[in-house]
């Protein structure tokens, strides 16, 4: 059921953001090159799958619903919105730790604001949509309205938590605790 999928990618994606959130707090007045490995290997995982299939699954759901006029719209519209807030600010804190990595100085206490604001948008943005999305989603899609959903849309696993044969992000496995996989050739 692409619901239990959802809410299981939330909980994959608040354990980075959780270990982000542990990390920024040890942080000192400087970010060591393993801290910038790590943040770079997080933002490019979440450039990756929650932006090429979490977010287009749930603004095709988004869609069913309106469809079907279910009400609620601004509050679907909202939410919508804010994959696309997300998703810039993802490639703006993408675009600021490229900067950090070329040796350009960036003052520690901006880094830490950019990051703790983006980890708090995220974070709610999340609640917001365990709180309000997802019950409209289990109580007005079925699994052949699922399925007509599913098929507009293309599907890419996760290569962090699902199975996927990626040999990249160690520092970020290692952090999560997730065992390292090697790519088969
Ligand atoms: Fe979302
Ligand atoms: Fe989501």
């Amino acid at each position: 059921m692409p619901v239990q999928q959802l809410r299981q990618d939330h909980a994959n994606f608040s354990r980075v953001l959780d270990m982000l959130q542990r990390e920024v707090g040890g942080y000192g007045q400087s970010l060591r090159d393993s801290d910038i490995d790590l943040i770079m290997q997080s933002i490019d995982y979440i450039r990756g799958y929650p932006q090429l299939f979490h977010h287009p699954l749930e603004d095709a759901a988004i869609d069913y619903l309106q469809a079907r006029e279910v009400g609620v719209w601004e509050e679907l519209e909202r939410i919508r919105r804010q994959h696309t807030q997300l998703e810039r600010e993802t490639l703006r804190l993408s675009w600021l730790f490229q900067l950090v990595y070329s040796d350009h100085v960036v003052p520690m206490e901006r880094i830490k604001e950019c990051l703790q604001r983006y980890l708090d948008l995220q974070s709610k943005h999340m609640a917001r949509e365990e709180a309000a999305l997802f019950p409209l989603f289990e109580n007005h899609i079925d699994d052949a309205g699922w399925r007509k959903i599913l098929l507009g849309i293309s599907r890419v696993s996760d290569p962090l938590f699902g199975h996927a044969e990626w040999d990249a992000q160690t520092n970020l496995r290692d952090k999560l605790g997730l065992p390292q996989v090697r790519r088969v050739d």
